[in-house]
């Protein structure tokens, strides 16, 4: 896809302040888009790397609305759409990239951590689903969801998997259901990213250090896909999720230790 391939039209990226979403965000806006960055807590560093964020793509000659809204509150995230129908009247692609999880085991987790981890990873992707409906019917838009290779395999502190599973599945019957409206959904199921979050999966995961360099995915091989997933050349591919781990799920099965 050219630099011009996405001109005119709106991207908003969940939890776009840092890592992936950073770089999905700026690809994008690299391509023409305009983008809506989101990001969930109000005056720390996340904040302060948005605003950076912000300013960069700026410079690029894009417009950029940055919007505060945790996706676990359905209110927050009607506050999001509503300011994107505001500010810009449309919205061509959906990223559904936020998310966060403890990394214990799922028995472990405490009343509060089960409820969060489902409201963050699971309900709220499906509320801006639901939310941005009618701006994607009237573009007929995309939505491409950020999955990762705990959907399908084990870790023991890595209890998001099963969100990610159960987000494959509705990525599955939103294509069906979507389709009708115009509306494409996919995803993109991402190896091991060095990002922030890396950095505390890696104090559960020990052997993490021994696989060699080059398995690990840089955030812009995702955000390569997830444009892709948004183009012309994809409109064959529905409701498919699509790994992209530099084949670290072809041999996995030999790190399990006894
Ligand atoms: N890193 C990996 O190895 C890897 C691999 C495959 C897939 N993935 C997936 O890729 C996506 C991005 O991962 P990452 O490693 O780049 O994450 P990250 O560095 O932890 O960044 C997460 C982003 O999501 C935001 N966020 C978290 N909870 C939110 C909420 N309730 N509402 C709105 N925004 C929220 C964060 O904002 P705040 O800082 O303000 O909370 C931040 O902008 C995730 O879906 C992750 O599961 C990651």
């Amino acid at each position: 896809m050219g630099p011009d391939s996405c001109k005119n039209k709106i991207a908003l990226i969940t939890g776009s302040s840092r890592g992936i979403g950073a770089a999905i965000a700026k690809k994008f806006a690299l391509s023409g888009a305009d983008i809506v960055l989101n990001y969930r807590k109000a005056g720390g560093s996340s904040q302060a790397q948005a605003e950076k964020l912000r300013d960069e793509i700026t410079t690029m000659g894009r417009r950029v609305l940055l919007i505060q809204a945790d996706i676990a509150s359905y209110e927050s995230v009607k506050g999001l759409f509503r300011e994107i129908q505001e500010k810009f009247s449309r919205l061509d692609y959906l990223i559904l990239n936020a998310a966060k999880a403890p990394f214990k085991p799922i028995e472990r987790l405490l009343e509060r951590e089960l409820r969060s981890l489902v409201e963050v990873n699971y309900l709220g992707n499906i509320f801006c689903i639901k939310e941005s409906l009618p701006m994607l019917e009237q573009s007929g838009g995309k939505i491409v969801f950020i999955s990762s290779l705990g959907s399908r395999f084990y870790n023991p502190a890595y209890p998001l998997g099963s969100m990610k599973s159960a987000m494959e599945s509705v990525v599955r019957d939103c294509s069906e259901t979507l389709s009708e409206k115009g509306i494409s959904v996919n995803a993109v199921c991402g190896g091991i990213v060095k990002t922030d979050s890396f950095k505390v999966l890696r104090q559960y995961w020990e052997e993490i250090d021994l696989l060699p360099n080059d398995l690990f995915v840089e955030p812009d091989e995702i955000a390569d896909v997830v444009l892709f997933l948004c183009g012309h050349a994809s409109r064959g591919i529905r409701g498919q999720t699509i790994v992209v781990d530099r084949g670290l799920g072809n041999s996995l099965s030999h790190t399990r230790k006894k």
